[in-house]
């Protein structure tokens, strides 16, 4: 089967919103450690972006570190130009305190405080506007179950992206996955109900060197 380069991003992103607050969320980039090892087993000269998680990272490819959104966009603005297919597994944050607190930590204060977040850009649709031919790029969405299919086709669509992975919400920090594979044409193709994330990595490296392939 074919290889070259991998990118595979994994892990949440923390916003500050001061010198010892965040926003964050529950990915613990398991998934993309387990797809990294996977790669990397299988010949694929991979590389690891991986966020503030516990989890740790294995051997044989290279692994950087990034904390915000804006870690994650500057890692992707050096790394993606020479990756053959990027895997966006990243819980990338949505929205980020518009402003960081310039005064330390902000003070316990009886009327309440507001926090103004602003939209992050969209890395991966950043990267498939930047993208030269041959290059891959492979979405993840977490979507209630009653409209998965429709919402990951049309985040296809509007990312401009290759394939999309489309998981229930419940997977977030879970240890397994019930996924679908979703092609740019339409096409797509559930995991033979929930299976472990270890196991998954195979399952979805299969489909996406079978699409390098077409
Ligand atoms: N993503 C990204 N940059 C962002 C947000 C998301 O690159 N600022 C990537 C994710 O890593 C994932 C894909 O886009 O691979 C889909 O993420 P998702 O949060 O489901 O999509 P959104 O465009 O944020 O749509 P919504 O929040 O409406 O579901």
């Amino acid at each position: 089967m074919k290889t070259g380069s991998l990118l595979i991003t994994a892990g949440p992103t923390h916003e500050p919103i001061d010198a010892v607050r965040y926003i964050g969320n529950r990915s613990s980039g398991r998934l993309g450690i387990a797809l990294a090892d996977e790669a990397a087993r299988r010949g694929w000269t991979t590389t690891l972006l991986l966020g503030p998680t516990p989890a740790q990272p294995g051997a044989g490819y290279e692994t950087r570190r990034f904390t915000s959104t804006a870690d994650l966009q500057a890692l992707l603005q050096k790394e993606f130009p020479a990756c053959d297919v990027l895997i966006m597994a990243a819980a990338v944050a949505d929205y980020r305190p518009a402003t960081v607190a310039s005064v330390g930590k902000i003070r316990r204060d009886p009327g309440g405080v507001s926090l103004h977040l602003e939209p992050t850009p969209d890395l991966l649709a950043g990267c498939a506007a930047a993208r030269r031919p041959g290059q891959l790029l492979i979405g993840f969405a977490l979507e209630p179950p009653e409209r998965l299919l429709a919402s990951a086709r049309e985040k296809i669509a509007r990312k401009h992206i290759d394939a999309i992975v489309a998981n229930p919400l419940r997977t977030m920090d879970a240890p397994d996955i019930e996924a679908t594979f979703i092609r740019r044409d339409g096409s797509s193709e559930p995991t033979p109900g929930p299976i472990a994330k270890t196991e998954f990595a195979p399952w979805l490296l299969d489909r996406i060197q079978q699409l390098c392939e077409e």
